[in-house]
């Protein structure tokens, strides 16, 4: 065993091993803006992280900063126990990254770059079938990379993060360019990720999405995580509303408002909307008064949880000394 491999099969001090991914105290500063305020996380092996935010709260400095293609101001982190910082050439095969930004080899086509990413990494010219498959852009194959639109680069640089089948998955909004019907496409392919034991880090501005596929998510605001915990518990514990709509015509606003546990009455999109934290106590009233044929329910979303706990955060920002009552359910 060569010196080097000596010292990386000793994990640095106060990691675990067992974890893909552990941040500790990472802090980033550009000029008098804290883009990463000392955060801490640490992710589980085939776990599928998001991370969520408003514009410029921090996610792509931390995520690069995981990736070991920024460096941390302070702090450490630490990948399968092994630090990305300086390059570390054991490690790379095992990750897959794409950034917000990515850059292709040009005067290439989408599958002679592909292959090109495949040969760094020693994968076979049969995943790099099988992955420009996945993403749908078989047809597209032997087209430029500079002619392919927006979206089909994106999915070119995602089968580039895939294309060797690494451990330990970075994606950086990877369907913002993406149509609908990709954006599906692309989820079950991540689902199948997952379901090897893979681990996917993860960040989107679509909450359905995060919803639909994360395991936990962090939400980050101005460089620090505000919450941590499972889509799921974000939502049961929220005090978001529920939503009932109602066809119009069928009770009059005052009479919904009447009605016991319903918070507000508007009228939106040719619809009656009662919000309401008692749902099932309203569903009955309203059954009893008109029927339910034609009404339909929305309950909380992440979305909800969402706006809500960053316009929160943002109010309190605007009140001197305020703080927001955020529930920290760090994992
Ligand atoms: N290379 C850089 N030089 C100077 N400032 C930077 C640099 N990279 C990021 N920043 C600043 O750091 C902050 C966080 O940026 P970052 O790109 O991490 O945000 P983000 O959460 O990924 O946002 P978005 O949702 O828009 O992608 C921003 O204020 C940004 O202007
Ligand atoms: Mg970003």
């Amino acid at each position: 065993m060569s010196e080097v491999q000596a010292m990386r099969a000793t994990p640095p001090e106060g990691t675990t091993p067992s974890a893909a991914v552990q941040v500790m105290g990472v802090s980033k500063r550009y000029g008098d803006r804290q883009a990463v305020d000392d955060v801490s996380l640490e992710i589980r092996r085939g776990e599928f992280f998001g991370l969520l935010g408003p514009n410029g709260a921090g996610k792509s400095t931390l995520v690069e900063i995981m990736e070991g293609l920024r460096r941390a101001d302070s702090g450490s982190v630490a990948l399968f126990g092994e630090s990305p910082w300086p390059r570390n050439t054991t490690l790379l095969p095992r990750l897959g990254v794409q950034t917000q930004s990515s850059a292709f080899f040009v005067r290439q086509t989408a599958h002679e770059h592909l292959r090109t990413v495949a040969a760094l990494f020693g994968a076979s010219r049969t995943a790099v079938d099988a992955t420009l498959d996945s993403v749908g852009l078989t047809e597209h194959r032997d087209i430029q990379v500079e002619s392919l639109s927006g979206g089909q680069r994106q999915r070119l640089a995602i089968a580039s993060a895939l294309v060797h089948g690494p451990e330990l998955i970075f994606l950086d909004e990877p369907t913002a360019a993406l149509d609908p019907q990709a954006r599906r496409a692309l989820w079950e392919v991540l689902r199948g990720l997952k379901a090897e034991g893979r681990t996917i880090v993860y960040t989107t501005h679509h909450l359905d999405e995060a919803e639909a596929l994360c395991d936990r998510i962090a939400i980050i605001v101005d460089g620090s995580i505000a919450v941590t915990d499972s889509p799921h518990n974000l939502v049961d514990a929220s005090e978001a509303p529920s939503r009932l709509m109602l066809p119009l015509g069928r009770l009059d606003e005052q009479q919904a408002a009447a009605i016991p546990g319903v918070d507000r009455v508007t009228v939106q999109g040719g619809s009656l909307v009662l919000e309401t934290r008692t749902s099932g106590r309203v569903l009955s009233a309203v059954d009893r008064l008109t029927g339910l044929d034609g009404v339909q329910t929305r309950s909380a979303s992440l979305e909800d949880v969402y706006l809500d706990l960053t316009a929160r955060l943002a109010r309190a920002r605007q009140t001197p000394g305020g703080h927001a009552e955020t529930t920290e359910q760090q994992a």
